[in-house]
């Protein structure tokens, strides 16, 4: 049996994978990806960001993302949907031009209609802004936090509660957010901040991009979820990775398989965590190399498609 179905019999949701584009076209690959076994959820990598689906604007273009939500559906596999706000991958037309505040209310509420309402109830869970503080806990300087001011994320979750299905989790997601630090108490202000004021906000996704070496420890991941448990927020591990400095060692390899195992657990334990989703289970298509130059073999799987020591540690959590 393969980590989704042995998730689901621990309790969780779905162990799932995010799935990129520019892999579909090899067998090896697409026969892990869709298999509803290992992964009973798949996130697109890329297909739904703001620049792929809305290239031009009010042109709306589905082609990326269906790719991977079709083949998904069909084999039986959860989806979830990412993103609708974040400051990378916007298009040209977006960015290049000065908005008028009310202008960019409006391109905003028109793209989350748009894109919500062609996924409508596909999507168990959407992540509806990503990555919006430092890690200071201070705002990321954006177009959307220097047009809008802080009420864009506000703006955005309750266009999202408008148009997306009626069971659709709605998210807010981050990196570095998988300890009780000044970026996830900004989360948890956050979060506060709406549950006074009636701003629909359903869960909490730790993104959980890690580094061996530099890992939360089970003890920190638990005491990050249980902060957003206890708001009654929902918790997922949305994009786990775990990268080493190249070149890879035996040594390297089992911590890295710790701590995905630790990881894992956390969610398991938790009072409420539905799942966990890695950022791509294939060495070579992983994000890691390109993004964080001498780092990679952040994935489950090795570039001959043979399983790692952090698979096997995450099989024996389940
Ligand atoms: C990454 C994709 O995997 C890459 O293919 C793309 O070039 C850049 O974005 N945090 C996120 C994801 O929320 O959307 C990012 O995905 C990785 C970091």
């Amino acid at each position: 049996e393969g980590l989704g179905a042995l998730a689901v019999k621990a309790g969780l949701q779905y162990f799932g994978t995010a799935i990129d584009n520019v892999v579909l076209d090899n067998k090896n690959y697409t026969s892990i990806a869709f298999n509803v076994s290992e992964f009973n959820q798949v996130t697109p990598s890329n297909g739904m960001k703001w620049m792929y689906f809305e290239p031009q604007r009010n042109v709306f273009n589905a082609t990326l993302a269906d790719q991977i939500v079709k083949p998904a559906r069909k084999a039986g596999q959860l989806r979830r949907c990412h993103t609708f706000i974040w400051h990378n991958q916007l298009p040209g037309w977006l960015t290049s031009r000065n908005w008028t505040a009310p202008e960019l209310t409006a391109v905003l509420e028109n793209h989350i209609k748009a894109e919500a309402r062609y996924f409508k109830d596909d999507c168990i869970a959407w992540d509806v802004v990503n990555e919006a503080f430092n890690d200071d806990g201070t705002w990321r300087d954006t177009i959307w936090l220097r047009t809008l001011g802080k009420s864009y994320i506000e703006l955005a979750f309750t266009f999202a509660r408008k148009y997306v299905g009626k069971k659709t989790m709605l998210y807010y997601n981050d990196y570095n957010v998988e300890r009780v630090n000044n970026k996830s108490l900004a989360v948890v202000e956050l979060v506060k901040d709406f549950k006074k004021r009636d701003i629909p906000i359903d869960g909490v996704g730790l993104q959980a991009h890690f580094t061996v070496g530099r890992s939360p420890s089970y003890n920190e991941t638990s005491a990050s979820i249980a902060q957003f448990n206890k708001l009654g927020m929902e918790v997922a591990i949305t994009e786990l990775d775990v990268r080493l400095a190249l070149p890879d060692t035996a040594e390297k390899s089992e911590a890295q398989a710790k701590v995905y195992a630790d990881t894992v657990k956390a969610c398991v334990d938790a009072k409420d965590c539905v799942g966990v989703t890695v950022w791509d289970f294939w060495d070579p298509v992983s994000w890691v190399p390109e993004t964080f130059p001498g780092n990679g073999n952040a994935c489950l799987w090795t570039e001959g498609f043979v399983k790692k020591p952090a698979y096997y540690a995450i099989q024996k959590v389940f």
